[in-house]
């Protein structure tokens, strides 16, 4: 297959964790004799520094004629600790969503079995865990008008959904739920929201179509309790851009770091594999970084494609450098490997696929 990626590695560890995710791309496309041509743009507080614009045209227009965008991480301390500046590294990421139609963000949270007594919770509580979040992500309060008043003292930032934003991400969820466990849980505060009750009436006139899916709703505030008490009971979660980007920092806790996490956001056209976590500057350039959520997203970029064997090698090859303990410093303080070690053990167990395979 051949597909054009272009790549945003952004901002602080984007760039190291990126880079193993595309050394890993390479070697399956040499194993399985695809064509995958890489091109690198501008995204965040770095393409500010260079062009003043967190998202150049030139990377915009380069997204756009892409197949899928690998995208590494976004922020800068500089803009989190200055609520006056006008331009944001973040702005560069929520415009490309906007532009690029990433409606839905999707986030698996696994328990790995051998990172169970990583987790601070118990392992008998994290056990099990098998679920995805499908995490509204162009709408919602991220993206409605924003005003603060001329003095200063008063602002606002308005939530609005519309019927068709919540529709086709409802759609996308409960598709995913027939291929898994069959459940759908709606995360909302529909106690006090107006949008959540939209949300509610819409879901549950959708779920008549999916009749083999089970749909049950949690409150935010509620599910946040749940997430962390008994997160086996969830299979695909769906809910709105904010609770959705909160609870999938909270659910990183199961599986041992948020440094392991990947995503997916899809639209209509080009999709975007990124990490969850951030930029997390304090480690920049020190080869610290767990690669692990990147190469991850780069499992999701092939599944995406309907490569699902070449995804799933390489979900067998991170299962099995977790086992043998080769993890960054993150899951293992006392004997950390670096970035680029487990990017080439990855590698390697890639290259010798019958020993992948027999473990
Ligand atoms: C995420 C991030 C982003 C978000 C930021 C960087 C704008 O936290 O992808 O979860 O809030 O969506
Ligand atoms: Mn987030």
């Amino acid at each position: 297959m051949n597909l054009k990626i272009a790549v945003l590695s952004g901002d602080g560890i984007g760039p190291e964790v990126t880079q193993e995710s595309i050394k890993v791309l390479k070697t399956i496309a040499e194993i399985y004799g695809h064509n995958f041509e890489f091109q690198e743009a501008l995204v965040g507080a770095i393409a500010i520094d260079e062009t003043e614009n967190p998202l150049p045209e030139k990377t915009l227009n380069l997204c756009r004629e892409s197949d899928a965008v690998l995208f590494g991480a976004i922020g800068d301390p500089k803009y989190d600790n200055n609520p006056d500046a006008k331009v944001r590294p973040e702005q560069g990421l929520l415009k490309l969503r906007k532009e690029l139609g990433l409606f839905a963000n999707i986030r698996p949270i696994n328990a790995y079995d051998s990172l169970l007594d990583k987790s601070p919770l118990k392992r008998e509580i994290i056990q099990g865990t098998d679920m995805v979040i499908y995490r509204e992500l162009t709408g919602g309060i991220y993206f409605g008008q924003k005003k603060i008043s001329e003095d200063g003292t008063v602002a606002s930032d308005l939530c609005e959904y519309s019927k068709l934003e919540i529709e086709r991400i409802t759609h996308l969820a409960f598709k995913a739920a027939q291929t898994r466990k069959k459940k759908v849980t709606l995360i909302d505060k529909a106690n006090v929201l107006e949008t959540s009750r939209l949300w509610r009436r819409i879901v549950t006139s959708i779920s008549r179509e999916y009749s083999d899916v089970t749909l049950d709703f949690l409150f935010v505030d509620n599910a946040a309790m749940q997430m962390i008490l008994n997160p086996s009971q969830f299979d695909v979660i769906l809910t709105e851009n904010m609770f959705g980007d909160i609870i999938s920092d909270e659910g990183s806790v199961i599986g041992g770091s948020i440094g392991l996490l990947a995503s997916a956001s899809v639209g209509n056209g080009t999709a975007l594999f990124e990490p969850i976590h951030g930029s997390y500057p304090q480690a920049t350039g020190k080869n610290i970084a767990n690669p692990i959520a990147s190469i991850l997203s780069a499992s999701m970029l092939l599944e995406h494609f309907g490569l699902n064997n070449e995804a799933k090698q390489i979900r067998i090859a991170v299962d099995k450098t977790l086992k043998r303990n080769i993890v960054s410093v993150d899951i293992n303080k006392e004997t950390p490997s670096s970035t680029s070690q487990i990017g080439d053990v990855i590698v390697q167990m890639l290259l010798k696929p019958d020993e992948t395979i027999s473990e």
